[in-house]
């Protein structure tokens, strides 16, 4: 049965400190949909700390509860192909940012936006992915689609301890690829890089970005999390028939380079959505993640577990770029 009140993290405004907090709620708090599901467990992705934080204006409403990331099981639901007691995750979609979001014993959400969970995945297993190795995996999915292959040469990712860089590498090696770690922590982070299978981690402070239109050809593809800088250099440095997925944004959102990576080596700028796609391509995603993208280090990459109570200081670090993969949070 549905417990008449339950907590939730809610966000109040963009200011941080106070307006992103820990409250009792019932249902009728939560934004419309046709599926109840009973959290067991959430995770922490950069969006989430931009938005508690109010580092970055994520959320398009308030009051919402944050969090992009839900698994749990079906408590109620209005449409047959979702039925009750299926365990399930949601993930971006509108969570966090129009409608309420992961970070609450129970979420109410549109049937479109659930997942059926593959039986080799369990809800833990399946937050501890998350958005962020959904969002790998789906960066890799569109490169493949664009004809990224190991013979290519070695795939560049960036924000490499972040969570999407430790899948992307987890998930690269497994499919051949050598994959170069590119990381502001090759000091501390070095072995746990090379653990999840890059052949080379390289410090982004020592590298020589140069600032001609093409540089000399050093990777057969990227998967970029940082944009800015370093992704501007990636445009210049790729080979020619590869792609960079162009994911996030954590050094910056603008872009300077020019046309000549595209025009004279066919390079490839691929756009990575992961929050409005369309559904068969999401399970198809997911189905992938529980076969041939399988991550092989998840307990690895997702070391962490912390709850509700904990939440609220678990934020400032991912904007400073502090964290090395990924935090589960648990929500019952
Ligand atoms: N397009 C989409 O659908 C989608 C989906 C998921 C995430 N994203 C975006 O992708 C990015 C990575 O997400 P995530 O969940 O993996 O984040 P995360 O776990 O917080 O990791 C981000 C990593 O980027 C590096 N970094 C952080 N701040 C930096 C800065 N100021 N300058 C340079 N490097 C910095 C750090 O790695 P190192 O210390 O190893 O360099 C950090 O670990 C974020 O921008 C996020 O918003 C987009």
């Amino acid at each position: 049965m549905t417990a008449t009140s339950f907590r939730g993290f809610r966000v109040h405004g963009t200011g941080g400190g106070d307006d992103a907090r820990l409250e009792t709620l019932s249902l009728d708090d939560l934004a419309e949909g046709e599926v109840v599901i009973r959290g067991e467990y959430s995770s922490i992705n950069y969006k989430d700390a931009l938005a508690a934080t109010g580092a970055g204006r994520i959320l398009r409403r308030f009051p919402l509860v944050a969090g992009v990331d839900i698994a749990g099981t079906v408590e109620s639901s209005t449409d047959p192909s979702i039925p009750v007691g299926a365990r399930v995750a949601a993930h971006g979609c509108g969570l966090s940012e129009t409608h309420d979001g992961g970070f609450a014993e129970y979420a109410r959400v549109k049937a479109d936006w659930v997942n059926l969970l593959p039986a080799e995945i369990d809800t833990r297993s399946a937050m501890g992915i998350g958005t962020a190795g959904f969002t790998a995996a789906l960066a890799i999915h569109r490169l493949e689609q664009n004809g990224q292959t190991p013979e290519l040469g070695p795939i560049a990712v960036t924000g490499a301890t972040g969570g999407v860089g430790s899948f992307a590498i987890d998930m690269l090696a497994a499919r051949g690829y050598s994959v170069t770690a590119l990381t502001g922590k090759a000091g501390s982070a070095g072995e746990y890089l090379k653990n999840l299978g890059a052949s080379d981690v390289l410090d982004m402070k020592s590298l020589e970005l140069g600032e001609k239109p093409l540089e000399k050809v050093r990777w057969g593809g990227a998967v970029d999390n940082l944009g800015g800088v370093p992704l501007a250099w990636l445009t210049r440095t790729t080979r020619g028939g590869g792609g960079i997925a162009s994911i996030g944004l954590a050094a910056g959102h603008e872009l300077n380079t020019t046309v000549m990576p595209f025009i004279l080596r066919g390079v490839s700028l691929l756009g990575i959505n992961s929050v409005e796609i369309p559904t068969a391509l999401r399970r198809e995603i997911w189905a992938r993640l529980a076969g041939d993208l399988a991550p092989r280090h998840l307990d690895r990459i997702a070391p962490r577990e912390v709850t509700l109570n904990d939440l609220p200081a678990q934020f400032q670090p991912y904007i400073d770029g502090q964290v090395v993969g990924r935090t589960i949070v648990r929500l019952s």
